[in-house]
């Protein structure tokens, strides 16, 4: 099972002192996208401050306009307001939604909690219609636990 493999790689990544947090976080990002096929985006967006906002943070993938994200709008903004994972079968479907790019068919975001506060999120952006199963949300719930380590 790819993610059991995976799992040992963040664990590395995430305990690696000698790089910041955002070169451990690109570093993961890296990870995902090179080893699970369907993962064609995958970055993270953390919360600006006491804003009611989204800022995004380390990414690999197509750049992207939609940089700062206010509470409430697209799928990232609503898991800010829901602290819930969403997953998202096919994103042609969704009314709030933000589209970056006509190649995207399917989306998952998982909220990131330090001290019990949702203080970001993981999102995956994938090309391929309906990947996502239970196995990604909770492997990717393990990836942000590992990143709440390190951010706390
Ligand atoms: N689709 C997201 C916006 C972020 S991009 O996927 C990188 C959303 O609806 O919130």
């Amino acid at each position: 099972m790819i993610f059991e493999a995976l799992k040992p790689q963040v664990e590395n990544i995430i305990s690696n002192n000698n790089n910041s947090i955002d070169e451990r976080l690109l570093a993961i990002c890296k990870v995902l996208e090179e080893h699970i096929d369907y993962y064609n985006w995958v970055g993270f967006y953390f919360r600006n401050g006491d804003k009611e906002e989204l800022l995004l943070g380390p990414y690999v993938g197509e750049p992207t306009d939609h940089t700062v994200i206010p509470f409430g709008k697209g799928i990232c903004g609503q898991v800010a307001v829901s602290n819930e994972n969403f997953v998202v079968p096919d994103v042609s479907a969704q009314d709030n939604y933000i589209a970056c790019s006509i190649t995207v068919k399917a989306e998952i975001v998982i909220p990131i909690f330090v001290n019990g506060k949702n203080i970001g999120q993981i999102d995956i952006d994938s090309n391929t219609p309906d990947p996502f199963t239970e196995a990604d949300e909770r492997f990717l719930e393990f990836v942000c636990s590992q990143v709440s380590n390190i951010l706390e």
